[in-house]
């Protein structure tokens, strides 16, 4: 008896909350059971007529940054309409284990590879109670996007191994750098030469906020700041999917560039990013570069409009292009709450271009409409 009615409320509340047909950022967006999405620092793949949206579980209270759950997944046909698919990475209980209950997991992302047959997933991982010290790249891996992942390692990126270009007199100190006051012309001057390039290079480079990108070529790349957040650092990544081929740049060395997240349109890499200023929104800035290896000129800001010095109050996380439609490229970005993250919101705006640079333009609703009104 209990299971028929439990059948009736699920079907009459997914009748109730599966009806939406349009964008609303920022605003609650409830899934197929009436719950707002619970989906952070997320991104989106594309499987065989579904979407997949991966992001941080978050919960309520000033703790809910550190993940008590894992990752959660919710999966849609029409990218309007999310149903909850669960936790498909779970922290554990092992208080040994480098995801134990209570660590932080950020900015998963998922990508298909074709060569394995299987699902990979990236984050950035701090170990419990270590804050943001340990800046490890994290990496899982399941045979079906609606999970369950496996956890398989966490490390820093790129031991003991110079970028690609790095000068050879950049390999060693030219000065006593201890002595330089942050912030100083002389100290970003030190930075972009490599000091914390050096100061890491034994135990790896910093991964902290990340996204993979997969190229038309089926290569892929993590794309994470490093270097105490100043410099964005590019890592291929092996044919798995699931290591360092040591191949590796730097774009902005001491740009201080946070959320990346990386499109490609006519043949042309496009990349948009935030400043860093903790869960504080900021003025987003936007590059375009003709190889994913550099050089990255920069765009300014992309967005337009009202708030736009404050990315509509949220910070990218992703660019999702819409499965099959040339051009239709979605920004995906989040709006933190710091003080109870469960209710963090999401802000997904079109991206429009303009003399070949991306633009976002706040909208209260929208739908996938807009893509095919003259630009
Ligand atoms: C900003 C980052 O983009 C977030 O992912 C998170 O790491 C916060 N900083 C933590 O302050």
């Amino acid at each position: 008896m209990r299971l028929k009615y439990s059948i009736i409320i699920s079907f009459v509340c997914s009748f109730v909350f599966s009806q939406g047909n349009y964008f609303a950022p920022g605003k609650q967006w409830k899934d197929t059971d009436g719950v707002h999405i619970n989906a952070h620092g997320g991104g989106v793949i594309f499987v065989d007529g579904t979407y997949y949206w991966y992001g941080e579980y978050k919960t309520s209270g000033r703790g809910g940054n550190t993940s008590l759950k894992g990752v959660s997944c919710y999966s849609s046909k029409d990218l309007y309409n999310w149903k909850n698919e669960g936790i498909v990475l779970k922290v554990e209980q092992d208080p040994n284990s480098e995801i134990t209950k209570g660590c932080i997991i950020e900015r998963p992302k998922v990508v298909f590879n074709k060569k394995t047959g299987k699902y990979v997933m990236w984050f950035h991982l701090e170990l419990k109670g270590q804050g943001y010290d340990a800046a490890r790249a994290a990496v899982a891996i399941s045979d079906n996007p609606k999970g369950p992942f496996e956890f398989k390692k966490s490390y820093r990126a790129n031991k003991g191994v110079w970028p690609m270009n790095f000068n050879d007199k950049f390999k060693s100190a030219a000065i006593n750098e201890n002595a330089l006051k942050s912030w100083s012309p002389e100290w970003r001057e030190a930075i972009k030469n490599g000091m914390l390039v050096r100061r890491d290079f034994e135990k790896g480079q910093m991964s902290r906020d990340m996204t993979v990108y997969v190229d038309d070529d089926n290569k892929a790349y993590l794309v994470h700041a490093a270097e105490d957040n100043l410099t964005l650092h590019i890592s291929e990544l092996t044919d798995d999917y699931l290591d360092f081929t040591e191949k590796w740049t730097r774009v902005e060395p001491a740009g201080h560039n946070e959320a990346p997240a990386i499109f490609k349109k006519d043949g042309v890499y496009y990349m948009i990013t935030s400043g860093c200023t903790g869960w504080d929104p900021n003025e987003a800035r936007s590059f375009k570069s003709k190889s994913i290896w550099g050089p990255w000129k920069s765009l300014g800001n992309p967005c337009v409009g009202k708030d736009a010095s404050l990315t509509f109050h949220s910070q990218s996380t992703y660019v999702l292009p819409v499965e099959g439609k040339k051009d239709q490229f979605i920004f995906m970005a989040d709006r933190w709450k710091p003080d109870n993250p469960i209710d963090g919101t999401y802000v997904w705006l079109p991206v429009k271009f303009n003399n070949g640079k991306p633009v976002l333009e706040w909208l209260e609703t929208w739908n996938l409409a807009v893509f095919s009104k003259k630009q």
